[in-house]
């Protein structure tokens, strides 16, 4: 069974796929620690990230392997664990420079859909996931909050892994981030569908307790 979870940042929805596959049994797939990791392997290396040429063959060259776990995210690239490296944010806020190159995404849907194919069944989330790199998937989410309630997500998680940041800027960098996630390159699409949840006021468990309900309704319709 394929569930994709889509929305914008802090919408909960890594938690959310996290907490899903775990109560499921199957595992998860966080798609923007992909884009992040040719982020950080981009700035490390000094390619200018105006650079298209270099761009694509920089996501092309990176062995990417993901361990998405209940707990956990480990991010292996080029055979180093960069899980930490890649939530700083000089990452977050370059990101969207990498997530707009056509070519770098096809590289990375690719790679996507390889996994998906190797484990059958998962819970993957980012921008992109129900609407085109599993269109065809059982049954698709899409989040969304305010943007002072995804910002204090943020805040809060970034303080807790020991980050110095302003909760200012957190929240300019969610905005910064949404003109780009919902602007002409557009990534972020609300695929034809998908079961729509507000996460504004709502706990982490009445959001994976309202998917579980979907998830077997889905299940229920197709016996
Ligand atoms: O979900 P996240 O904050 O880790 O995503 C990091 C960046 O990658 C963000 O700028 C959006 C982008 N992204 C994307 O374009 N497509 C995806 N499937 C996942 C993430």
């Amino acid at each position: 069974m394929i569930i994709t979870i889509d929305g914008p940042a802090g919408s909960g929805k890594s938690t959310a796929a996290r907490r899903l596959a775990a109560a499921m049994g199957i595992p998860y797939l966080d798609t923007g620690a992909m884009y992040r990791a040719v982020t950080l392997k981009a700035l490390e290396a000094g390619v200018p990230l105006d650079d298209e040429e270099a761009l694509v063959a920089v996501a092309a060259g990176t062995d990417i392997r993901l361990d998405c776990g209940p707990t956990h995210v480990r991010v292996i690239m080029d055979g180093r664990d960069v899980s930490e490296a890649l939530r700083t944010m000089r990452v977050s806020r370059h990101t969207n420079q990498i997530a707009r190159v056509p070519r770098i995404r096809q590289i990375l849907v690719d790679k996507q859909r390889e996994i998906g194919r190797r484990l059958g069944s998962l819970v993957t989330e980012g921008r992109d996931q129900g609407s085109v790199v599993f269109p065809d998937a059982d049954v698709k989410f899409f989040l969304d909050a305010s943007d002072v309630r995804r910002a204090k997500r943020r805040y809060h998680e970034m303080c807790a892994d020991g980050e110095d940041v302003r909760f200012e800027d957190v929240l300019q960098n969610i905005r910064l981030r949404d003109g780009n996630d919902r602007g002409q390159w557009e990534p972020l699409l609300r695929p034809g569908g998908a079961v729509c949840i507000d996460t504004t006021s709502l706990t982490i468990q009445e959001v994976v307790d309202r998917m579980l309900e979907e998830i077997r309704r889905a299940r229920a319709g197709r016996e």
